[in-house]
């Protein structure tokens, strides 16, 4: 029988002696997942095609666009999986990402139908750095002043596809030479989305890099955005996985921001990552 055993921190559980072959593995995770947003799963000793199996239990599994990544497949025996490392062969990386810090974000917001779940799997770890910091947007939501929640009711954010959160253009999109918020491409969601399975409310802003609120001046819109910031990823609002290897880290994109430490100069990390296809938000 497995065990659920909260953080204590504003999210995160851990599952314990939960058998991941079992058919009944991903009601308990998706469970978990709908109340405590990020699942962690450790020691889980499964080979790709069973961790693809499992991650297909929670949706409909979907490869990182092309625009996103450096090559057409990383494995070719599971090729739904993006292997996110600073491991390089023969001079060449097999993955993406690199060690550097990766800024707050929520995985391809920047597309129309942003993910759902992301699980993530510790293959390779370095002694030191590389955690992963989520925070909760129900709660960065639901402390609002009414007056704010007001405001924001109907607005929406132009989530910009061609930068990373760290403001890095990607490779498909070289002839975007402004970094103007109003003028980098990207969908439209909006800022309070309503998750489909809980029913409940959460701030949804994706990235902060190029963010902008349509209808409003750009000041306007960078201050607005500043404020919504600031209560995301603040004391309190947060909590850190620091990795083993057989770590398995499932989170919910709808009511959640991850963000990445660095790590550079640390040691070898290698992740296998799979993501489910959300819904457009509303
Ligand atoms: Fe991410």
């Amino acid at each position: 029988m497995s065990k659920i055993i909260p953080t204590g921190a504003v999210l995160g559980a851990d599952i314990t002696e939960i058998d991941l072959h079992s058919r009944d593995a991903s009601d308990t995770v998706l469970a978990a997942l709908h109340h405590h947003l990020v699942v962690r799963i450790r020691g889980a000793d499964i080979d790709d095609l069973a961790f693809t199996r499992f991650a297909s239990r929670f949706g409909q599994l979907e490869g990182s666009p092309a625009f996103s990544r450096s090559r057409p497949n990383y494995i070719p025996d599971a090729p739904l999986i993006t292997v996110v490392s600073n491991v390089k062969e023969n001079g060449v990386p097999i993955g993406e990402h690199g060690d550097g810090e990766l800024n707050w974000h929520t995985d391809l917001g920047f597309m129309e139908t942003p993910s759902g779940y992301t699980f993530l799997l510790a293959r390779q770890v370095p002694p030191t750095g590389g955690d992963t910091r989520f925070c909760n947007m129900y709660n960065a939501y639901e402390q609002l002043d009414a007056s704010t929640k007001q405001a924001i009711a109907t607005l929406r954010i132009k989530h910009q596809k061609s930068h990373t959160a760290q403001g890095i253009p990607r490779p498909g999109f070289k002839d975007i030479s402004t970094i103007d918020p109003r003028e980098l491409p990207g969908p439209l969601h909006p800022i309070v989305r309503t998750h489909p399975h809980t029913g409940r409310q959460a701030l949804y802003l994706g990235r902060r890099f190029g963010a902008y609120i349509p209808g409003l001046s750009l000041e306007d819109s960078e201050r607005l955005l500043d404020g919504l910031w600031a209560r995301c990823g603040g004391e309190g609002n947060t909590w850190a996985q620091k990795w083993q290897v057989g770590d398995m880290i499932i989170w919910d994109n709808r009511a959640t921001m991850h963000r990445r430490e660095q790590f550079v100069g640390a040691g070898l990390r290698r992740m296998h990552r799979l993501t489910t296809l959300g819904e457009k938000p509303t």
